[in-house]
């Protein structure tokens, strides 16, 4: 069985949708901070089968111990932890604590149940403004915000693990931009409040939820002047997932490896591609540049495909119907 933190939301429920469909037994362990439990039931129509689903904290030790002693884990996939950046900065204790604490307290769990094998969600925030694309693994790092310094330390801390105890198979997964939804239409990105992330934006404005697109700067050094992203289409991202947990049950050690497509697009390009994608138009006026925001980030996505034999296939006209799809049928829920 894999134990899939934060298994309700986003990336999680995608991993549980590829985890089943590579056989899989799942057990999902969430509070719902930033998803909601219908996601079990749709999770449970697309595979066929119900996934176990506790509603909880990975900081809640007790809780933690008694599901190791319950269950037979083999690999934890943690993706559970908060994910906005501005949030970050006006909450930073919030973030640290969610974030590197719920880790520390999953491995303490792991450690005492020898559950040694861990899957987790880096970014390619850990690049901070990078010197050069595309960006190699060995790029530096650096944080421009707690949620970015959170994954710096965690990053940190799963080396330092793995140097003091090499029986660990650890893999640090850094995603570039996932976008997209399951190709049922049955999950997707459903952020709460107004969209941070420019895809589910986008979406939002070709429902007509949102009048206008704010494009953040058109004057920074990119060919149209709008910032350039490496938008991965989730399913690829959670197939990397199930890869990569194959490579450590093979290989063992510590793996570190970007997610991405190799390919960057700019704002205009998304917009423009969307609106092929959907039929609707996706009205946008010139803003203001997002402070703390990079020109362009793209992965070296070499090392992936040389390792894992996985990359991502899924191009941009994909991305978007699926995201498409997903809007529609996330708006009818809303109404
Ligand atoms: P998400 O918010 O949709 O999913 C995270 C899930 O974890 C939510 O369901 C939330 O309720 C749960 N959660 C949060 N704190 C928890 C806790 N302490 N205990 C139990 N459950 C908890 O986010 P996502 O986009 O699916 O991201 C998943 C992971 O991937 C995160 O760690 C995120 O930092 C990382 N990541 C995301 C992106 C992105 O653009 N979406 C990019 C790079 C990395
Ligand atoms: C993409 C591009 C914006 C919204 C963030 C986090 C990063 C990672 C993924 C987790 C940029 C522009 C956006 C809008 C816009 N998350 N934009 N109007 O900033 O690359 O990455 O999410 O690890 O850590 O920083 O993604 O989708 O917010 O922005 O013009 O309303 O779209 O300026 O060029 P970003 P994004």
């Amino acid at each position: 069985m894999i134990l899939v933190t934060g298994g309700a939301g986003y990336i999680g429920s995608h991993a549980c949708a590829a985890l089943a469909s590579a056989g899989h037994e799942i057990l999902i362990v969430d509070n719902l901070s930033n998803s909601r439990r219908s996601v079990i039931d749709e999770l449970a129509v697309l595979s066929g089968v119900r996934p176990l689903f506790v509603e909880g904290d990975i900081r809640d030790s007790s809780l933690m111990n008694n599901l190791f002693r319950k269950y037979t884990v083999k690999a934890v996939f943690h993706f559970a932890g908060l994910k906005a950046v501005g949030e970050s900065v006006q909450k930073p204790l919030e973030y640290y604590d969610n974030n590197i604490r719920g880790t520390l307290d999953l491995l303490d769990a792991m450690r005492r149940a020898s559950v040694k094998t861990l899957i987790f969600s880096s970014s390619a925030t850990v690049y901070g403004d990078p010197e050069r694309v595309p960006i190699p693994e060995s790029a530096p790092r650096s944080a421009t915000n707690p949620y970015g310094r959170s994954k710096l330390v965690i990053e940190d801390i799963l080396a330092d693990l793995y140097g003091a105890e090499d029986d660990w198979r650890i893999a640090r997964l850094r995603y570039f931009n996932p976008v997209g939804a399951h190709p049922s239409g049955r999950i997707g990105e459903a952020p709460q409040g107004i969209p941070n992330n420019l895809m589910p934006f986008i979406a939002q404005v070709a429902t007509g939820q949102r009048e206008f697109l704010n494009v953040y700067g058109n004057d920074y050094p990119t060919p149209d002047g709008t910032g350039v992203r490496d938008y991965i289409h989730v399913m690829d991202l959670v197939e990397g997932h199930v890869a990569a947990l194959e490579y450590l049950r093979n290989a063992g050690g510590l793996l570190t490896v970007n997610l991405g497509t190799g390919q960057g697009y700019s704002v205009l390009e998304m917009i423009k591609a969307f609106e092929q994608a959907s039929g609707r138009s996706v009205p946008y006026r010139i803003a203001a540049r997002r402070p703390g925001d990079i020109a362009q980030c793209w992965a070296d996505s070499s090392l992936a495909r040389e390792l894992l034999d996985w990359k991502a296939t899924r191009k941009l006209a994909e991305m978007c119907t699926d995201t498409w799809r997903w809007q529609k049928s996330a708006a009818m829920f809303n109404q």
